[in-house]
Formats: structure tokens, C-alpha cells, sequence
């Protein structure tokens, strides 16, 4: 069982993690639509990423007894077109979720609340890939050039990310 403190706040997660899917799902349809179907379909998998995310805390209150209550999804917030300033904007993203995953490990170490500290864990671990990601694309448009050529090859290249965790809900648990 967890405190209601800590319910609510991985409550908060969830919505947060959702948001993120909303975010990137939202970043996919403009790339798709201006002709980059491989920078499009990174960003979908991305998508199935952040939702996998969500659903791993859903499952663990449910474990746990406790209540998931999902609360309204903002709209995506997002103004950039160009693939550069779209991923310093995913970047600035997955550096805000960083500090809320770590907010999530101080109050769990705060409440000896060892089944969650446990858990954030893999979010932490997990985050440290969403910067390296996101850090490396940057670092590919600033080696390719942030040109057409460039762009192009970089949207290839994107185009060949696999899914990386489950696509049915049903196949993810929260403690696992
Ligand atoms: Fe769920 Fe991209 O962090």
C-alpha cells in the first residue's frame, strides 16, 4: 500500500507520461505531414514509449490497491516545424520529466517507501536513455549539417527505430 501523498502524485505521473505520448504523437503528425515519415514514425514509437510509461504506474497502483484516477490531457504545447528546434524541444521535455521522476524518488526515500523507490528506479534508469536519446539526434543534425541533405539522411536513419517495449497493455505489469 502506498500513502495517499504518493498515490496522488503517481497519479500525477500517469498524466504526465500520457501527456508526453499526446506530445509526441502531436510532433509526429506535423513531421509526417511535411514529408518526414522516418523522423514521423520515431516519433510514434516515441508515443508507444510514453504510454508504456503510464501504464507501468496505472498497473502498479492498481497492485498496490490503490486508486488511478486520470485526469484531462492538456493539448500538446508545442510551436517548432523545424527538426532541430523540435528536439532541443523534446530535449527541455525528457529534462522536466527527468525532475519529476527524481521528485517521485526523494518523496518515496522520504516515506521509507521501499516497493516505490523500487519501482522509480526504472524510471530513473529509464530517463537517462530519453536525454541520451534525444541528446544523440542533436548531435547527428549538428554532425550531418542541419540541411536539407543532412535532414534527409537523419530521417532515413530515425526511420529504422524499432519498438523497444510491448504494444498491448495487457503484456505490461507494474512491478516487472
Ligand atoms: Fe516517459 Fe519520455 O519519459
Amino acid at each position: 500500500m502506498v500513502s495517499k501523498k504518493m498515490s496522488d502524485r503517481i497519479n500525477e505521473q500517469i498524466n504526465k507520461e500520457m501527456y508526453s505520448a499526446y506530445l509526441y504523437l502531436a510532433m509526429s503528425a506535423r513531421m509526417g505531414e511535411a514529408g518526414y515519415r522516418g523522423i514521423a514514425s520515431w516519433l510514434t514509437i516515441q508515443y508507444h514509449e510514453e504510454m508504456f510509461h503510464a501504464m507501468k504506474f496505472y498497473h502498479y497502483l492498481q497492485d498496490q490497491g490503490s486508486s488511478v484516477q486520470l485526469k484531462a490531457i492538456a493539448q500538446p504545447d508545442f510551436k517548432e516545424t523545424a527538426i532541430k528546434e523540435l528536439f532541443q524541444h523534446v530535449l527541455e521535455h525528457e529534462k522536466a520529466v527527468t525532475r519529476s521522476i527524481h521528485e517521485i524518488m526523494a518523496l518515496a526515500l522520504e516515506e521509507k517507501d521501499f516497493a516505490t523507490v523500487t519501482l522509480d528506479q526504472w524510471y530513473v534508469n529509464e530517463q537517462v536513455e530519453e536525454e541520451k536519446n534525444a541528446m544523440e539526434i542533436l548531435q547527428a543534425i549538428e554532425l550531418l549539417g542541419n540541411s536539407p541533405q543532412g535532414l534527409f539522411m537523419l530521417n532515413i536513419e530515425l526511420g529504422k527505430r524499432s519498438l523497444g517495449v510491448p504494444s498491448s497493455f495487457l503484456e505490461i505489469k507494474g512491478g516487472d
